[in-house]
């Protein structure tokens, strides 16, 4: 049996689509109850429903034997895993943005709010820049509205949370899209079914 770890969420839907339409389904999937684990009828796939960021985590560790799970979270978190596929869905970016008429002050360290503490620093550290991290888990754009931080570090996606809260990009960090990972030991144990599903993903996502 191959566990597979999928992402809750706005990128979930899109994920069991790809994956229905390479063979690998799993109908109770879109009974939308409660259940975290769901089985296929031939007893050979398991999803397990986790929380975007913990997908990573559950690869790493061998409870999931492949996932998919933004690059921003492979970005922030580095965990040791394999990275088989660009998936080319969940499409967006990494972004610093700040108030629509911010203005940076060069002289004073930039206080940058986010969920993705060691993006902002590698990318701050790039350009020789003193930061303080004031890392949040969520509505990271209330930060520069309440004057919590001068700068923000977080996703863009279509760039509505930005415009509503009068907020704009001030720069583009990277560019980020889902990717297929899988567990080192089962990337070797499991080598056949696993190697099938990327070329039938790689298939489907060309
Ligand atoms: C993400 C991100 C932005 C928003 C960007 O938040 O942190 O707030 O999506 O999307 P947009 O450019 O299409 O508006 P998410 O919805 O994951 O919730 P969060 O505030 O809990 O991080």
């Amino acid at each position: 049996m191959l566990n597979i770890a999928l992402p809750k969420g706005r990128l979930g839907d899109q994920v069991l689509n790809l994956f229905s339409s390479i063979g690998f389904q799993c109908a109770e999937i879109y009974e939308n109850d409660r259940r975290l684990v769901l089985e296929s009828p031939d007893h050979q796939l398991r999803y397990l429903l986790v929380k975007p960021s913990d997908v990573a985590i559950y690869v790493e560790y061998g409870a999931a034997d492949v996932g998919v799970v933004g690059k921003d979270i492979l970005l922030e978190g580095n965990p040791d895993v394999y990275e088989l596929l660009d998936l080319q869905i969940g499409k967006c970016r990494l972004a610093v943005a700040g108030k629509e008429d911010y203005t940076e002050n060069p002289e004073a360290v930039l206080r940058v709010a986010t969920k993705f503490p060691n993006v902002a620093k590698k990318y701050y550290s790039s350009l020789n820049r003193d930061i303080e991290i004031i890392q949040l888990n969520g509505s990271i754009e209330l930060a520069p509205i309440l004057g919590l931080s001068d700068v923000i570090v977080d996703i863009v996606e279509s760039g509505k949370t930005l415009r509503e809260n009068h907020l704009k990009v001030l720069s583009e960090i990277v560019p980020v899209s889902a990717r297929l990972i899988a567990n080192r030991a089962s990337y070797l144990f499991k080598n056949e079914i696993i190697t099938d599903m990327t070329r039938k993903l790689q298939e489907a996502v060309e």
